[in-house]
């Protein structure tokens, strides 16, 4: 079994879904915590609920760069006290900085760090990635399970589910069906990736990606 904690920053659809996933036995995994930059968020209260420990680092007063960091010690601090074997993003609203992603990289050179981000990915990075993709007039969209790396929305893939927008005539629309997806894909990849029973892999000069073994 491996430990977590959940980052997230807001509704926790996808903190559900693992959860959910953990309790019906389809993911070997114990959330040791969920950690939020929001006090407000409802992610938290799903936690309290679901008996995890859930806890609030709001993001301190400062210019941009000493709130950043400041925040970011904070965390690390938490979780050098948890000590999980994973971190969980799920909408986690916050980059982290190179200094942060490092502490959790692995003897093998990857970073225990998963984030799901709602496209396919390297297309609509950043940020509304739904709206960005029904705005851009897509045919297609999904969503992409990959391991964070230094640089933002770019570390290697581990997975993505492919869905079609075509007939979508609001981006609530569009959410809706990439919500299912994640739901689905998340707990699914997390399974294998959490066990580390995945090989880092490149094509030729290409960039790394993640292949279940
Ligand atoms: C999801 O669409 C996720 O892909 C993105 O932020 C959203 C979080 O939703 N990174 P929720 O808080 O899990 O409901």
């Amino acid at each position: 079994m491996t430990s977590i904690v959940v980052l997230a920053s807001g509704r926790g659809s996808n903190f559900d879904a693992i959860h959910r996933a953990i309790q019906e036995k389809r993911l070997n995994a114990k959330i040791l915590a969920v950690i939020s930059d929001r006090k407000e968020a409802p992610v938290l209260e799903k936690a309290k609920k679901a008996g995890i420990q859930a806890i609030s680092i709001p993001v301190p007063e400062g210019s941009a760069l000493e709130r950043r960091a400041l925040h970011e010690k904070k965390v690390l601090e938490e979780l050098r006290k948890l000590k999980p074997q994973f971190l969980v993003l799920a909408g986690y609203m916050r980059i982290l900085t190179p200094e942060f992603i490092n502490e959790f990289r692995s003897e093998k050179e990857f970073v225990r760090i998963v984030n799901i981000h709602p496209s396919l990915l390297p297309s609509f990075p950043g940020k509304d990635s739904y709206a960005q993709a029904f705005h851009y007039g897509t045919r297609v969209t999904g969503v992409t399970v990959h391991l964070v790396d230094t640089e933002v929305d770019s570390g290697p893939i581990c997975a993505q589910e492919v869905f079609p927008i075509e007939d979508c005539r609001t981006v609530e629309e569009v959410e809706k069906r990439g919500l299912e997806a994640e739901h689905r894909l998340y707990p699914q990849v997390l399974n294998w990736v959490l066990a580390e029973d995945f090989k880092v892999e490149r094509r030729s000069e290409g960039r790394f990606y993640v292949r279940q073994n």
